[in-house]
């Protein structure tokens, strides 16, 4: 009898493997311990057998019985397992759209010219050795303000009208300079990174100003850093992007969070040029930057008799712009396919 629960055993398990429904388990699973089933006979016949067949015939034939309950519900398991898994695949959501997309060759995607650009600029800091940092969008008024050096009640805070929650503590970045706030506390100098990402002011828009759009920030801090180390960059940084050389200027610029403060212009090819004008009439106010303030590094738990280092902060939609020639920052945002559809070959 022993020898028929073995056999009875190992020809369930042989039968459950190759099943592929609970119903057909829970069906297999009664034939072995249903009313009738194989196991359940063994153990309604037990009474009849001599006290040392009972010894271990009793003991064997729930063994078996407690495995196969195991085997069941691990079956069950297995099937809901795989059952989801397919659910899951069949169903996938594809959030980017890119697979809808890409059905119509009309619409197949494209990145949007500030993601094209962002991601460029940041291979080219990458590749100077900068890291790349992140910020959260929602910020309090000591990273968005005060370790800036802009303290309550400054002026200077009315130069970025703001987007504040209703707690008039927390709001909206106005811009991505939170960011080396975020930088100098997570990081031992000598450091240098770049932080890229939305920010928000509460301006009307114009073909210039929107009330979201994007920033590039950067900082470099380190023993006996220079303006010239600042102007390196920036034009490698320009170089890189416009494909030549380009020919900058330091303005002084007032930003609270840098001393001294610069606006750092490019000259340009003004756009149709009339006869007998010169090609380089403008210079482009692109780039605000300067060296850290040491009460900036101060906040950020540098000490600044020890470290100095240089900021910047490009607006990178303005520089979309200027690279391809967009009248309107609106066009960046408009979300019309047909708009950024033009940049595929960049
Ligand atoms: C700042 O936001 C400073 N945090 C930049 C900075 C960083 C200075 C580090 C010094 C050191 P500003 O408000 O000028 O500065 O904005 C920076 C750039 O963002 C501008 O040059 C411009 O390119 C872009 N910008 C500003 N306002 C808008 C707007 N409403 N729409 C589109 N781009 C804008």
């Amino acid at each position: 009898m022993a020898d028929s629960l073995d056999s009875i055993f190992i020809e369930f398990k042989q039968k459950l493997s190759t099943l592929t429904t609970q119903a057909e388990v829970l069906n297999l699973k009664s034939q072995a311990m249903g009313k009738k089933g194989t196991i359940t006979e063994i153990l309604k016949n037990i009474k009849n057998l001599s006290i040392e067949e009972k010894k271990i015939i009793g003991p064997k034939s729930n063994a078996v019985k407690k495995d196969i309950e195991t085997l069941v519900q691990n079956k069950i398991f297995d099937l809901d397992k795989d059952a989801i898994n397919k659910k899951l695949a069949e169903n996938k959501i594809d959030i980017s759209l890119r697979n809808s997309l890409l059905k119509s060759k009309e619409t197949s995607p494209c990145l949007h010219p500030v993601t094209s650009i962002q991601r460029e600029i940041e291979d080219i800091f990458l590749s100077m050795g900068f890291d790349v940092l992140d910020g959260p969008h929602i910020e309090d008024e000591f990273h968005n303000f005060e370790a800036l050096n802009i303290p309550e009640d400054h002026p200077a805070r009315d130069m970025q009208d703001t987007f504040w929650f209703k707690d008039l503590k927390h709001l909206l970045r106005t811009h991505t300079s939170t960011i080396q706030v975020r930088g100098m506390k997570s990081k031992k100098p000598p450091f240098k990174f770049v932080g890229p990402g939305k920010v928000f002011r509460s301006e009307r828009t114009d073909t210039t100003h929107e009330m979201c759009f994007h920033q590039l920030e950067g900082m470099m801090v380190g023993k006996n850093i220079t303006v010239s180390h600042l102007i390196y960059f920036m034009k490698t940084l320009l170089k890189e992007i416009f494909k030549k050389e380009m020919e900058v200027r330091l303005r002084p610029g007032f930003f609270p969070f840098v001393e001294p403060g610069f606006e750092l212009d490019i000259r340009w090819k003004k756009p149709n040029v009339k006869k007998g004008e010169s090609k380089h009439s403008g210079w482009l106010e692109l780039l605000p930057c300067g060296m850290v303030h040491p009460h900036v590094l101060k906040a950020g738990g540098i000490d600044p008799n020890e470290y100095n280092g240089f900021a910047f902060g490009l607006g990178l939609d303005r520089l979309v712009m200027v690279k391809y020639g967009i009248e309107d920052i609106r066009h960046l945002h408009s979300g019309d396919l047909r708009f950024n559809n033009q940049f595929k070959e960049y």
